[in-house]
């Protein structure tokens, strides 16, 4: 009898601060996560690749360490993708569209032409990443049920992306929208069903998004995050922004015991002493994230989003590790904030996997069924495949 065999997936999350790669095997219907590897990010400016060549370099880092973690050699890779450039479209007509679509590479759907006055609205030289569902019947004129809605990105950003892949020896096999993939990570489906907020604040870039009856609803980027809390400390305190990303993985809003300043006699600030540093560190952290949730509010209700949103909010991203950051989030967005958790119980993954891992899910969940398991003999025990099947057997007789 033929056994199963299983199937490699990999994801890789290219951020402004670090990569990150996922690989996970399906087997027997189920996703198990068997490497993971990170790196410091080079050539990658605000989520956008600017140097695919630099990028690739990093990029190959942190693969080498997922594959090195997993024992396998991996060829195609699911790629996120959120920057600022990104443009949501509501275009009046039903399903007509031009331009290159689809997010798997060399597999765009051809331009389809007609009168559609929504034609005009694709930005020259953007791309269709993603169909969105219609927007829902609200407040907004206009805006009726028939209304087509895309996600577009530069075609610039999605070439550098696929060029940075192949330079790391990668083939890519679809590009995400990275707050798609990893809600995958961190939403409950009944969370995505009934209306979640979910904002991913990273080095370079914020993004907003709702998800509502399972689908992305309302999206934007701004372009703020960690790079400028790290940037503002730096400043205020006269540092290095090696030494101010430290000062920000070290914050507690706790007073210590006995009421010490936490800073002192560690080297924070040279031209402050005498002053108050801790409070200054505060402060300084405190008005870019006032800042940040503040813009984050107006984009919410810029959204003007019609159903009603239970799941509240659910923050991730480097900078959601900051202490004290959902109470300031709740008191300026007025709505419940939690920190995301990656909804896989099994693993002790850090969040900073998020999109990784969510990229690998978002496959998984739309692999045919017949896809998810190969029953092939012949494969089992030559090439590729019958490597990591062996290599699986191997590991499961432990
Ligand atoms: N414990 C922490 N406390 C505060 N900030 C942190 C912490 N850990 C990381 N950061 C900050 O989070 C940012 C990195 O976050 P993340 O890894 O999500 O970014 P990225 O995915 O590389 O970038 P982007 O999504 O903007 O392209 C950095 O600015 C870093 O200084
Ligand atoms: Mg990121």
């Amino acid at each position: 009898m033929a056994k199963d065999l299983p199937v490699v997936l990999m994801g890789l999350d290219p951020g402004t601060s670090k990569n990150a790669v996922v690989i996970a095997i399906i087997y027997k219907g189920s996703l198990e996560v068997v490497g993971v590897g990170e790196s410091p990010s080079v050539g990658i400016h605000k989520g956008v690749i600017e140097n695919p060549a630099l990028a690739a370099k990093s990029v190959k880092q942190a693969l080498e360490k997922a594959e090195k973690m997993a024992g396998i050699r991996v060829g195609r890779v699911s790629v996120s993708y959120c920057s600022a450039n990104i443009e949501v479209l509501d275009y009046p007509g039903g399903l007509m569209l031009t331009g290159s679509f689809g997010s798997r590479p060399g597999k765009e759907r051809p331009a389809v032409t007609g009168s559609d006055p929504g034609l005009a609205a694709v930005t020259p030289g953007h791309r269709i990443l993603k169909r969105l569902p219609a927007p829902l019947a609200g407040t907004t004129p206009g805006l009726e049920q028939n209304c087509g809605r895309v996600l577009t990105a530069p075609s610039e950003d999605i070439a550098n992306l696929i060029e940075c892949a192949r330079l790391a020896g990668l083939a890519v096999q679809e590009v995400v929208y990275s707050p798609l993939a990893c809600s995958c990570a961190l939403l409950t489906p009944a969370e995505k069903e009934l209306g979640t907020i979910l904002i991913d604040i990273g080095a370079g870039i914020t993004s907003v998004s709702i998800f509502n009856r399972g689908s992305l609803r309302e999206t934007t980027v701004l372009p703020l995050g960690g790079e400028h809390l790290a940037g503002d400390l730096a400043i205020g305190l006269s540092l290095s922004l090696t030494r101010a990303v430290e000062i920000l993985k070290e914050y507690r809003t706790e007073e210590p015991p006995g009421g010490e300043d936490v800073s002192a006699g560690n080297g924070v600030c040279d031209t402050v002493q005498g002053k108050n540093t801790r409070d200054l560190v505060r402060s300084i952290i405190e008005a870019r994230l006032t800042e940040i949730f503040t813009l984050a509010g107006q984009v919410i209700r810029g959204f003007d989003y019609p159903g009603i949103l239970p799941g509240g909010v659910v923050i991730h991203g480097g900078v959601s590790q900051l202490s004290g950051i959902s109470s300031i989030a709740e008191k300026l967005l007025q709505m419940p904030v939690r920190i995301g958790r990656l909804q896989n119980p099994k693993s002790d993954l850090s969040p900073a996997y998020a999109n990784a891992l969510g990229l690998v899910k978002y496959r998984f969940s739309r692999l045919p069924g017949d896809k998810k398991v190969l029953r092939n003999r012949r494969e089992q025990n030559e090439g590729f495949v019958g490597k990591i099947f062996n290599w699986f057997e191997d590991r499961t007789r432990r």
